[in-house]
């Protein structure tokens, strides 16, 4: 069945209260739902009521009290029918269900993760709970009342604000929640357990006393403390600088071991993956502090933009996640450097963005049609859905902007609303016509800007021609022109912006060029020098530029420009270009050589102390492979490209060998470890220097000093990486792998790590290596991260070996993706998506993949995400 955004019909039938009673079992719990329904007055009286169910078991059902005559409904485990109603419009139905929480491996409704009852509801869970209109337009005010053993589940949590609690019989205890603001059905959460618990409180700007609690294995509190930190940092942001309060009583966060995605917003009780809460110096490292805070800050903006305003079908997910993102970006950039945010965030753009919209997977940021929901949970919707928030504020300026948001706040709180909904809140408030700006919602594929210039000495004058296109994608062949924002300067000799008096061909506004139509020529007048144009500043609209410039022009934008983004952007188009090159010189048996200007200005950046560190560490990763072949684009060779990067890496380790290890030596920093942003910066820019010494030195030495010196994670596992990349079948490469696992083999999250590390090894016996580590006690099918750590990274990040010619490795994921499918589909369709490129590879590659493909969806017992996804790419 495919769902179609224009077949969107409002329900017949409201359901403004529920009352879910949980009888908690881990084998088998009853769930007696009571639910207020309401006809809306222009259904006929005697529309049916259609409930959704899945995988559910009918026990029992009444109708205003009285048990319902079996000829009056139909129930199968997937729908629940009911076909005579009172004729009054108001009715109360109470249905009970039967559902067996321990056997649930799907993730989905309610699970069992580590003995602690916890859900997932959102986007179709609540359904395998009981059966219900299953669909974020309904919303009703929930009490939850929930008894459990008190031994096994001392702690009992729901939404909302709690009510009462107490003893029953037999050693078990119960409590009720009430949540008095109207939710859809995606946001219930209940979790049941026994946990440690980190407490602390937040008074709002008016006033409001709210008890925060995050909740934890027993024995991990400390662990919590970062994340507590950034909670309360992120409720003052939000009403710093959105002017949105918290609103109930408590906020609790519970941390679980067993989860599909990062965390869920689910009103007052937002439940996160492990991951993203636990972190101190010995076990997470830098990145894992900044994920933390973003994602604590994510889920927690969800309060206003999610779930005081929710989305109306699941058509409009980037309403409340594009703009949720965007949100918890503007968060990081204010709380850390937002020049080296801006720039981590146009990288993880590129790499997981781009080749979606690129792959037979695109879809427009609103799509029109799934099958499959939870297969749009993408980086198209949550990435390319903030760009064009971004995009938004750029075009109004942060007034107009921030006007737009105030009144879409004012105007829909309460409301369950549309893409439309929200841009017309930034029409009505600034008073612009947003329609040629609202492709970007509707209108897969990413463009692409073509630009040259040409400078006029004695006229003055700059003229700039530049052409937009925008690539056809699966369903979309005829694409329109868009609204395109980019900010731009004109770089003076000096490195400064020069002046111009005037210009005509586009509109320009505040340093943004306004593309609007296919071609534009532009003559900026005035001009008194020649100057370079610095383009897309800041990566204002997510395009892809062919630029016709010089490379000494890149060059010298990666000196000079004002727009640190610019600068990194500019260095790192000559290093695509260069290792393109590279790679091409290599399949041609040729040696590949880089221009020694490029290799210093490189390492002239990574020296120059008036940049932040943090910039500097960006400045020398230089582009991976997957950005190479992403580039390339076709007939692609995966191992000519890692030769190619592996030269330029031992050009750049050669030239800088005396700059790198004095720089080295003098970042070592020992002031007592703290995560803050400028310290996690001189770790990164540490962590990127040991790679080129240990290459240059071409021994191990220096990069095994760090593991064993390392007094956080971040260095020990950032020596342990580059030890694994470059000297994994040597024995000091191997001891270190092994006093690693030895050190944390009892902490599954940092065993992750090492995990990855391993899954990340460029050589041909990766793939039996990850075979016997699928073997080891800690791995596990049934835990997402294990999962994604073996076989996610090395799908993601590893291109050699999951390329490997003979299509062994992707042999190797799709055996886990078919053995994962009928336990958790949605992680084994997840998986899937690494194909996602496979007609961009060269032919023998592309056929070990087709073949696989082809054979994995010719299976009888896929799931729906899993089909979902293989028969869109393979079409
Ligand atoms: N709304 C969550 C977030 O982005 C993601 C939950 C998605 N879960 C799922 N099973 N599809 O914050
Ligand atoms: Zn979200």
């Amino acid at each position: 069945q495919i769902f179609r955004l224009e077949d969107y019909q409002p329900s017949n039938y409201l359901i403004p209260e529920v009352v879910l009673d949980f009888r908690l079992n881990a084998e088998e719990t009853l769930v007696t739902a009571r639910l207020q329904v309401e006809r809306i007055a222009r259904a006929p009286a005697d529309a049916p009521l259609i409930l959704d169910g899945d995988g559910l078991v009918l026990e029992a059902l009444a109708v205003n009290g009285t048990e319902a005559e079996p000829a009056d409904y139909d129930a199968s485990p997937d729908q629940l029918t009911i076909s005579r109603l009172p004729a009054s419009r108001r009715f109360e139905l109470t249905i009970v269900t039967r559902i067996a929480p321990s056997k649930n491996t799907t993730l989905m409704g309610l699970y069992v993760s580590s003995g602690v009852f916890c859900t997932q509801c959102e986007a179709e869970g609540f359904r395998r709970i009981t059966y219900f209109l299953d669909r974020p337009d309904i919303l009703s005010v929930y009490t939850v009342r929930m008894e459990a053993d008190r031994k096994d589940a001392p702690l009992l949590l729901s939404n909302g604000n709690p009510l009462e609690s107490g003893d029953l019989a037999d050693g078990r205890h119960f409590a009720v929640w009430h949540d008095p603001f109207p939710k859809p059905s995606y946001l219930f959460a209940l979790v049941a357990g026994d946990l440690g618990v980190v407490k602390d409180r937040f008074t709002t700007a008016s006033g409001r006393e709210v008890d925060l609690g995050i909740y934890v294995e027993h024995g991990k509190e400390k662990r919590a403390a970062y994340a507590m930190d950034a909670l309360k940092r992120s409720m003052r942001w939000d009403e710093e600088r959105f002017g949105r309060e918290y609103d109930l009583d408590v906020f609790n966060i519970v941390a679980v071991s067993d989860f599909n995605m990062g965390a869920m917003e689910n009103k007052g009780l937002n439940v996160f993956n492990d991951k993203y809460v636990l972190a101190d110096e010995d076990t997470a490292t830098d990145v894992d502090f900044a994920n933390i805070e973003a994602i604590i800050a994510h889920e927690y903006f969800h309060n206003w933009t999610g779930n005081r305003i929710t989305c109306r079908d699941w058509f409009q997910l980037c309403l409340k996640e594009g703009l949720t993102v965007f949100r918890d970006h503007e968060f990081s950039a204010n709380e850390r450097s937002r020049a080296v945010k801006r720039i981590a965030e146009v990288r993880g753009l590129r790499a997981h963005q781009f080749p979606e919209d690129q792959g037979p997977l695109a879809h427009p940021v609103r799509p029109r049609r799934y099958r499959e929901i939870n297969n749009f949970y993408t980086a198209t919707v949550y990435e390319k859905g903030s760009e064009v928030v971004r995009m938004l504020r750029t075009i109004l300026g942060e007034d107009a902007f921030r006007a737009g948001m105030d009144l879409y706040f004012e105007r829909h709180d309460g409301q369950a609303v549309t893409i439309e909904d929200f841009v017309k809140a930034f029409e009505d408030a600034s008073g612009r016509d947003l329609s040629q700006f609202s492709l970007w919602y509707h209108q897969a594929g990413t463009p692409n800007v073509a630009l040259s210039s040409r400078y006029d000495g004695k006229e003055k004058t700059l003229t700039v021609d530049v052409e937009q296109s925008v690539p056809p994608t699966p369903s979309e062949s005829r694409k329109r022109l868009m609204h395109i924002p980019l900010a731009f300067g004109l770089v003076g000799p000096d490195g400064t912006d020069l002046d111009y008096q005037s210009v005509e061909g586009a509109s320009v506004e505040n340093g943004v060029i306004h593309l609007r139509k296919r071609r534009h020529q532009m003559v900026f007048k005035g001009v008194k020098a020649r100057p370079v144009l610095s383009i897309n500043r800041g990566f204002s609209a997510p395009v892809t530029l062919s630029v016709e410039s010089r490379a000494d022009e890149q060059l010298f934008l990666a000196r000079h420009d004002s727009d640190p983004f610019s600068r990194w952007q500019a260095l790192n188009t000559l290093l695509t270009d260069a290792l393109i090159a590279a790679s091409k010189a290599v399949r041609g048996g040729k040696k590949p050589v880089f221009e020694d200007e490029l290799i210093s200005v490189t390492i002239d950046l990574a020296a120059d102390e008036t940049l932040e560190e943090a910039f500097r560490a960006l400045i020398l990763s230089v582009p991976g492979e997957a950005d190479v072949a992403r580039e390339i684009g076709r007939d692609i060779d995966p191992d000519a490209i890692h030769t190619a990067r592996g030269a330029l890496l031992m050009a750049i380790a050669q030239a800088g060998s005396q700059t790198f290890r004095a720089l080295y030596e003098r970042l070592l920093d020992n002031a007592p470890f703290s995560p803050d942003a400028r310290s996690a910066g001189r770790r990164a820019l540490r962590n990127t220097l040991i790679e080129f010494l240990v290459l240059d030195s071409s021994s191990p030495e220096a990069a095994y000093r760090q593991f064993e010196d390392a007094d956080n994670m971040t260095e020990r596992a950032g020596a342990l990486t580059v030890l694994a990349q470059h000297f994994h079948d040597t024995d000091v490469g191997r001891a270190a792998l092994a006093a690693f696992e030895k050190r944390y083999r009892d902490n599954p999250l940092v065993l992750d790590k090492w995990f990855q590390i391993q899954a990340m090894i460029p050589s041909a016996a990766t793939v039996s290596l990850l075979r016997s580590l699928m073997e080891h006690p800690h791995f596990s099918l049934a835990n997402p991260n294990r999962v994604r750590a073996l076989v996610g990274t090395f799908s993601m990040a590893n291109q050699t070996a999951f390329h490997s010619a003979d299509g062994e490795g992707y042999r190797l994921v799709a055996e886990t993706v078919a053995a994962l499918d009928s336990h958790n589909p949605q992680v084994a369709a997840r998986l899937a998506t690494a194909f996602r490129s496979w007609r961009s590879l060269e032919k023998g590659r592309r056929e070990h993949a087709r073949k696989l493909l082809a054979e994995m969806s010719k299976r009888t017992d896929l799931s729906r995400d899993l089909a979902d996804i293989l028969e869109r790419t393979l079409a």
